[in-house]
């Protein structure tokens, strides 16, 4: 089966002073994070490929009379070799965080459908500068999350990214290929909430915290779901 990881970007320079928004660089922190992703990430990718070499072995050497042979033989899934995906947002807090994937052993791309929200005109704000600039938007978003949209240009609702989210979800479940998602706080839980199945409520306050990486694996009996904590 073919698996599927969401993480969130590295930290930025905005997260680090608390700015919501914005397209800035990863700090540090962040850096660190995103070697330590593909460090990871390429480690469970080639134990993939040393399990597919063990069953193309078995295929090509079939047990002989007197060996002794796997409970089920038939039962050993005949599957190819899978390419790896690593999708990205737009912004350059994801692109650095994808930037240590090799691109020979990984399909990176960007797509702007995982960029973060839009705040229109609070991007770059803090929620503090938000509360006491704009009181009355504050308090409806907090009470409306889902539906509440972002006063200013671009400004998007978290209904806004589950539509926008559907483009992504179409090519995740088109394709067999394993697939990371470095996203955002908005998308990655949308992205999440639809893999395991969650109600749209939920959606908007799931705790998806910075450094956690979660892996999907659809089985027969529905999904398998871990998430591996980063240690800073
Ligand atoms: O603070 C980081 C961030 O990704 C912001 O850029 C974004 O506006 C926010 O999180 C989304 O989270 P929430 O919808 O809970 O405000």
């Amino acid at each position: 089966p073919r698996q599927i990881w969401i993480t969130r970007h590295g930290e930025s320079l905005d997260d680090a002073a608390g700015r919501i928004g914005g397209d800035s660089d990863l700090s540090e922190n962040g850096r660190r994070y995103a070697k330590a992703l593909a460090r990871f990430v390429d480690h469970q990718r080639q134990q993939w490929e040393a399990y597919q070499r063990q069953k193309d072995l078995l295929k090509h050497f079939p047990p002989r009379a007197g060996d002794i042979t796997p409970p089920n033989p038939s039962y050993i899934p005949q599957e190819g070799p899978r390419n790896f995906c690593v999708w990205s947002s737009m912004m350059q807090r994801s692109v650095q965080t994808a930037e240590y994937f090799n691109e020979d052993d990984y399909d990176v791309k960007q797509m702007r459908m995982l960029d973060e929200i839009h705040s229109g005109k609070m991007e770059g704000m803090t929620y503090k500068e938000i509360q006491e600039q704009y009181p009355e938007e504050y308090a409806h978003r907090k009470k409306d999350k889902l539906f509440y949209r972002y006063p200013g240009p671009g400004g998007e609702s978290y209904l806004d990214i589950i539509n926008r989210s559907r483009t992504v979800i179409v090519e995740v479940e088109r394709t067999t290929d394993h697939v990371l998602l470095v996203g955002h706080r908005s998308v990655a839980r949308v992205l999440l909430a639809y893999f395991r199945g969650l109600k749209r409520d939920e959606v908007a306050d799931l705790d998806v915290p910075m450094g956690v990486l979660y892996m999907l694996e659809p089985k027969p009996y529905g999904v398998e779901f871990k998430a591996y904590r980063y240690n800073p």
